[in-house]
């Protein structure tokens, strides 16, 4: 039976285009892992979209001087751009701003309300003691109660990562300036979370495999759970379903609450887009699915807690299994960030850079497993080293040296028992790097990868098809079809992190198929309103099988994988400048 496997990245705030802190948190690790459960045969969904409420768009927007949504539209189709490029396989990357989301988040907010976990209380609002006018969470800053980081946000500390509650900052101000914030009351929908706390609790203990830091924010949110407010004043989201509330242009529904229903929301428009609008319980009703979600740290409680509880309460639906969190890509020691200007966008470094270098370089020496600093030097490095002389090399050789001498897969000779063991240990690679990838551990299966590419370079380097060519072809020809099998098993596990040098390198193995689909941009109307959706047809396959690759078989013309960088001064600078 094939598995049923959901692949959920974070969805974007639709207030910018990308950098690559982002993507190396929610994107790049989730198309790793999509790729690689197609490969294997799952039947993959991956479902997200740009995130377009509440005041982290509001507040750009503002700045702007445009509308929220006309601001969405805008940073909605950069962010595309961004995923496409970077070749991000989404079965669907929609909005949330559809009709379709808006329904979907409706209902199951009218669900909660009927199960009696809605409640209305009054709150302390920040008002601007000067107009008057309501100033939500993100538009206050102060200390962070919890770790004392200086410039914590209303809604959330970018330092420790923790949710907060304005009236909680130590020393609350207007954010970008020293404006006084006054406190007012305010009648609000609060979730109940606390009477979900047993089961989270005991649903996150049973997790032990999670990584550290997704265990360690959750326990610590859950041991200390309070009634959550899940409709803010404000004039942009989506509309409270229920009377008096429907109508108030003042107050909606909570962007996170809104924005973690589009796991389920985004399923439910694929199906319909497909013409089986039945297709998303296949994911979601179903106990035997496998759900991933991929994040950067400061989303986790929002995917350990709150969506989990949302799913608890309305019943029936799947919690998530994996929570792939990365830490943070910092530069020079703080954290990437598009509003302290500290920043290097995604569509900047693919004007001068393949894909796959970049793909390369967040998953090998990304922020896996602790906060990691970005230096050109390094990426200039990885790309050298490991992409040019280490595999592309093997590549090369092989290929070249096969297809000059022969033109196709050589027939070999009896293989030596050397020849044997190195084709068997490369073949075991394919389950070792599976093993890995279907734990989430990138970096442990590039390097099994690496490894096993650099002991087939020595094995061509002590042969030396090259000179044996001329005193003994069938030598030279054996050696050369041991490395080809070699190359081929290579490709099939790096396949998930080099999709467009994965497809070459496949063409130049003479295969005429498609190993490394790529997505499409679509446009999609819904009662009238068109949006775009980034989309595609991924064939999935059993092709995470040793190499079978038959002597005789026509080997194409090869061509270099990859680029060697030599001006790594010029192109910081470049980049450092724009
Ligand atoms: N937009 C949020 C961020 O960038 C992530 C939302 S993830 C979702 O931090 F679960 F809410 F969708
Ligand atoms: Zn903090």
């Amino acid at each position: 039976m094939p598995k049923t496997v959901l692949v959920a990245p974070a969805w974007p705030y639709a207030n910018g285009p990308r950098h690559i802190g982002h993507v190396a948190g929610f994107a790049v690790p989730a198309d790793v892992l999509a790729r690689f459960e197609r490969l294997r045969g799952s039947r993959v969904l991956m479902a997200s979209g740009t995130d377009e409420h509440g005041t982290p768009i509001t507040y750009e927007a503002d700045k702007k001087g445009i509308p929220p949504r006309e601001f969405a539209d805008q940073n909605n189709a950069l962010i595309v751009e961004d995923l496409r490029r970077l070749g991000m396989t989404y079965d669907i990357f929609t909005r949330t701003t559809t009709a379709n989301h808006y329904r979907v988040t409706q209902d199951l907010f009218l669900k909660l309300h009927e199960n009696g976990y809605l409640v209305k209380k009054t709150q302390m609002g920040a008002i601007d003691p000067v107009s008057g006018r309501t100033l939500p969470d993100r538009y206050i800053e102060g200390k962070c109660p919890i770790c004392g980081f200086p410039d914590a946000r209303g809604d959330q500390c970018d330092n420790c990562g923790n949710q907060l509650d304005p009236i909680d900052l130590i020393n609350p101000h207007q954010r970008g300036s020293d404006a006084p914030v006054e406190f007012r009351e305010t009648e609000h929908f609060f979730f109940d979370l606390p009477a979900f706390g047993d089961r989270l609790m005991e649903w996150i203990q049973k997790h032990d495999d999670w990584r550290p830091n997704v265990r360690k924010y959750s326990l610590e949110y859950v041991r200390n759970l309070k009634p959550r407010a899940i409709t803010r004043d404000l004039d942009w989201g989506v509309p409270v379903p229920l009377p008096g509330w429907q109508d108030n242009p003042h107050k909606k529904i909570y962007v996170w609450f809104d924005a973690v229903i589009g796991y389920l929301s985004a399923s439910i428009e694929w199906a319909v887009q497909r013409g089986e609008p039945d297709a998303w319980k296949d994911w979601w009703q179903n106990p035997e699915s496998r759900h991933y979600y991929v994040m950067g740290k400061d989303n986790i409680t929002f995917h350990t807690v709150l969506w989990p509880a949302i799913l608890m309460g309305a019943g029936d639906l799947h919690l998530p299994d994996e929570i792939v969190a990365s830490e943070y890509l910092n530069m020079g020691g703080r954290k990437l960030s598009t509003s302290r200007g500290q920043v290097i966008y995604v569509n900047d470094v693919l004007e001068r850079y393949d894909p796959d270098a970049l793909r390369y370089y967040l998953m090998v020496a990304g922020p896996e497993n602790q906060d990691t600093d970005f230096t050109w030097a390094e990426f200039v490095r990885r790309n050298n080293d490991e992409l040019v002389a280490t595999w592309g090399n093997l590549v090369h050789r092989t290929l070249v040296n096969a297809h000059r001498n022969f033109g196709a897969v050589p027939e070999p000779q009896e293989l030596t028992d050397a020849d044997q063991a190195l084709i068997k240990q490369v073949e075991d690679g394919l389950s070792s790097v599976a093993s890995e990838l279907s734990k989430a551990r990138f970096q442990l299966a590039l390097k099994v990868a690496l490894a096993l590419a650099a002991k087939v370079n020595v094995y061509l380097g002590t042969e030396q098809p090259w000179h044996t060519i001329k005193t003994d072809r069938g030598r030279a020809g054996t050696v050369l079809y041991v490395a080809l099998r070699c190359v081929d098993n290579l490709k099939t596990m790096l396949t998930p992190f080099l999709p467009f040098s994965s497809q070459r390198l496949h063409e130049m193995l003479g295969y005429t198929d498609v190993i490394a689909p790529q997505p499409v941009v679509r446009e999609f109307s819904e009662d009238g309103v068109v949006h775009r959706v980034l989309t595609g047809e991924y064939p999935i396959g059993d092709r995470w099988l040793p190499s079978e690759l038959a002597p005789g078989h026509p080997l194409p013309q090869p061509q270099a994988l990859f680029k060697r960088l030599d001006d790594v001064v010029d192109a910081e600078e470049e980049l450092a400048s724009l």
